[in-house]
């Protein structure tokens, strides 16, 4: 039996919708409403292990029912959401009480915020505003919370967050985790027992590989890295989560009593002086991402710096945590019964968000794929507007079961294009209907393909205007021709006038009548021209990738060029002759052959010929010869902040050039880092690993001997 009809829950997906674009004042009746749909979404969370919203938007509702009952504090009931911290316990662990209750995380999410929560703590702490208060800001961490208890210098037990009050004893599967010391020296710092707060995580690398592993075996891949890790931790067989390879970061410490079990907590002065001593006796601590903040106003650039830089972060991370370092002045603030006053999380924006699925149009490719576009309402999402979403293929239609008029819940990681992560069946009011793919072409009306063992249905018709564009399109692009002064716009709008009928006749324009067209003038058709004159000149490599030849990337048309003298040789190259370049295929030779076995190609690239366009392998198709004594021979080399006086892929191939090769981690792999300005993680790390070599811009141009 479910708790909820189905009917209900209809109305609770309009409340949630009504209350998350809340525009006028909720009055005071409407407070249990918003209650309600608090229950409904944490069953929903907790119950049915299908949350319809994202947890940034739970968050949102949640805050707001907590500033609405401070409004109204005589409508508060026991049963509220905001009188209890949620469970996360399951019946198998034993059940054991925190020596400190595990409390939560007010939230904050803009700056506005942060300083209310500077006024606040100034106004418990009797700080004048003039005098800025230090604060510690860490990242945080998006796993499993941990309390670990060491008493006379042995982990003696370990538990998950549970309610705060009572968690579950997870002991032997965090003894397999190697980051967690099983012996700590608190004794020799007068410590008889300490209680520790941490979060076990899976770094973004490691999540991705046990994903595939898993993929390859069949099993259902996890939706992100914190499932993994909470999921590692609630293993019943600690094997099983030794496997999961998970990292416990400690970020707290919660409890330090002495042999007379007197908390001396207070014995230290800062928050810092309490990290450090974890950091000396060996806890995983985020040293690097810390940072001592001086002032509010501090606290929220790096906020904002970290923000930016999250999705390059090897850990998965949803928001800061900003907490006044001096512990006499933490006293002083105390906490709530849900969260401390001297601490508050900023929770970066969200990554996830739900909308409407309103519509799907079909875009056709340069080879003529057929790619289904969702229309969704728009929605903000982690800083931009969505509102269109890629939905790949027919497959990943059908495997979502996704209909028009479904709720759908989106999300954007990093620069990660939003995807649909799934549909909600549950709030179908069965006017949504079935997206039916098309049979033809829906801009030339040709019957579509499908190529055995591709989900994508295509239009075979290589004169499909839609394709023509697609091709032109890419030619010019960046990685392609990287033609200057021309776009999507102007092609769209040159084809319509009959000027393109081919790439060739891109190198066949009559400048004159485009500088009288509106919207371009004299200068824009000079610019113009500017660029495809310059274009004529590029190396084969691009040219080869600008044609559009199916799997034909940037990376084979750099190899097939170091091959080839003259583009018209190709046309007699057999299978074999292609196949035995390294790292070139089968289906990508055969796909070579076929393209150069069309005489209207050959007719198009003979244009091209006698228009100007490069059509001959030049110095910058074949790779740079290394000398014996070229100075960077055999090493590795990394370039980390802002260079001043070299562009970072000037420099790079500078490097290649004297013989280095590129990589894009510091590990001890790595020879030499090369440090910009506002140097940051990187640099932090190769100093830790001690084997790089660090050097300067200025140190990298005199060792190459420029
Ligand atoms: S301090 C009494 N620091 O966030 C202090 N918490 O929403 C309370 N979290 O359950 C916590 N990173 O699991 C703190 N650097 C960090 C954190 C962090 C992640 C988690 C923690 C807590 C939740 C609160």
């Amino acid at each position: 039996m479910s708790r909820y009809t189905s009917a209900q829950e209809r109305v609770y997906s309009e409340q949630t919708i009504h209350w998350l674009q809340l525009e006028s004042i909720p009055t005071k009746a409407s407070i249990d409403q918003l209650r309600d749909l608090i229950r409904y979404h944490e069953w929903k969370y907790y119950i049915k292990n299908n949350p319809v919203i994202s947890d940034y938007e739970y968050d949102r509702l949640f805050d707001l029912l907590k500033s609405l009952e401070a409004k109204y504090p005589d409508t508060i009931h026991a049963d509220s959401p905001t009188q209890r911290v949620a469970s996360d316990r399951i019946s198998t662990f034993r059940s054991v009480e925190h020596l400190v209750p595990m409390l939560s995380l007010a939230n904050s999410y803009n700056a506005e915020d942060l300083n209310d929560f500077d006024d606040q703590v100034r106004k418990l702490c009797l700080i004048q505003a003039q005098v800025p208060i230090e604060y510690i800001v860490e990242p945080k961490f998006d796993g499993g919370s941990v309390a670990l208890v060491y008493q006379q210098n042995h982990l003696i037990r370990a538990a998950t967050r549970g309610d705060g009050i009572y968690g579950d004893d997870i002991s032997q599967n965090i003894k397999t985790i190697n980051s967690v010391p099983l012996s700590a020296k608190f004794a020799e710092h007068g410590i008889h027992r300490a209680e520790l707060r941490g979060e076990a995580l899976i770094r973004k690398d490691r999540f991705l590989k046990i994903n595939e592993e898993r993929k390859s075996k069949g099993e259902e891949p996890f939706a992100n890295a914190r499932n993994a890790a909470t999921g590692a931790l609630r293993m019943k067989d600690p094997k099983e989560t030794a496997q999961r390879g998970l990292d416990l970061f400690v970020y707290q410490m919660g409890l330090a009593e002495d042999d007379q079990a007197q908390n001396i907590l207070d014995s230290f002065d800062t928050h810092q002086a309490t990290i450090s001593l974890l950091a000396d006796l060996g806890f995983k601590i985020p040293q690097k991402e810390i940072k001592l903040c001086t002032g509010i106003e501090q606290v929220i650039d790096f906020c904002k710096a970290w923000e930016e830089k999250r999705d390059s972060y090897d850990y998965e991370i949803d928001g800061m945590v900003i907490k006044v370092n001096r512990i006499d002045y933490q006293k002083k603030c105390g906490s709530t019964s849900h969260h401390p006053r001297w601490a508050i999380a900023y929770k970066f924006k969200a990554k996830q968000a739900t909308t409407t699925l309103q519509n799907v149009r079909y875009q056709i490719g340069k080879i003529g794929s057929v790619t289904p576009v969702a229309k969704v309402e728009p929605v903000h999402l982690a800083g931009v507007t969505v509102s269109s979403i890629s939905l790949h293929n027919e497959d990943f239609i059908r495997s979502k079961d996704l209909r028009i008029g479904d709720r759908v819940l989106i999300e954007r990681a990093g620069d990660v294009i939003p995807y649909i992560v799934k549909a909600f069946p549950e709030f179908r009011t069965g006017d949504e209907h079935l997206i039916e793919f098309p049979t033809h072409c829906p801009e030339c009306n040709t019957p579509l393909v499908q190529d055995l063992g591709e989900a994508a249905w295509r239009c075979p018709n290589h004169l499909c205007p839609a394709q023509i564009i697609q091709r032109m399109v890419f030619h010019i692009s960046k990685h392609a021709m990287d033609i200057d002064g021309i776009g999507r716009s102007t092609i769209e709008r040159f084809y319509a006038l009959g000027w393109l009928r081919d790439l060739s006749d891109i190198y066949d324009l009559d400048y004159k009548r485009i500088a009288q067209l509106e919207g371009f003038g004299p200068q824009s058709a000079h610019n113009l021209r500017l660029g495809i004159e310059k274009a004529k000149q590029k190396p084969l490599h691009r040219l080869l990738h600008s044609l559009s030849i199916h799997h034909l990337g940037r990376r084979s048309s750099k190899l097939i060029a170091r091959e080839v003298n003259y583009i018209f040789d190709l046309q007699h190259w057999t299978l074999d002759q292609l196949e035995s370049i390294k790292d070139i295929g089968p289906i990508l030779a055969r796909n070579i052959m076929e393209w150069f076995g069309k005489e209207e190609n050959i007719q198009m690239l003979r244009r091209m010929e006698s228009l100007g366009v490069n059509m001959r392998q030049t110095p910058e198709d074949l790779p740079p010869k290394i000398a014996e004594d070229a100075p960077l021979r055999g090493k590795t080399i990394l370039f980390t902040g802002k260079l001043l006086r070299l562009n970072r892929n000037e420099a790079k191939t500078m490097a290649e050039r004297a013989g280095a090769k590129n990589i894009s981690s510091v590990s001890s792999n790595l020879d030499i880092l090369v440090v910009g300005e506002k140097a940051g993680s990187k640099l932090n790390k190769a100093k830790a690993i001690g084997s790089v070599r660090i050097i300067s811009e200025d140190e990298f141009i005199r060792l190459i001997g420029k």
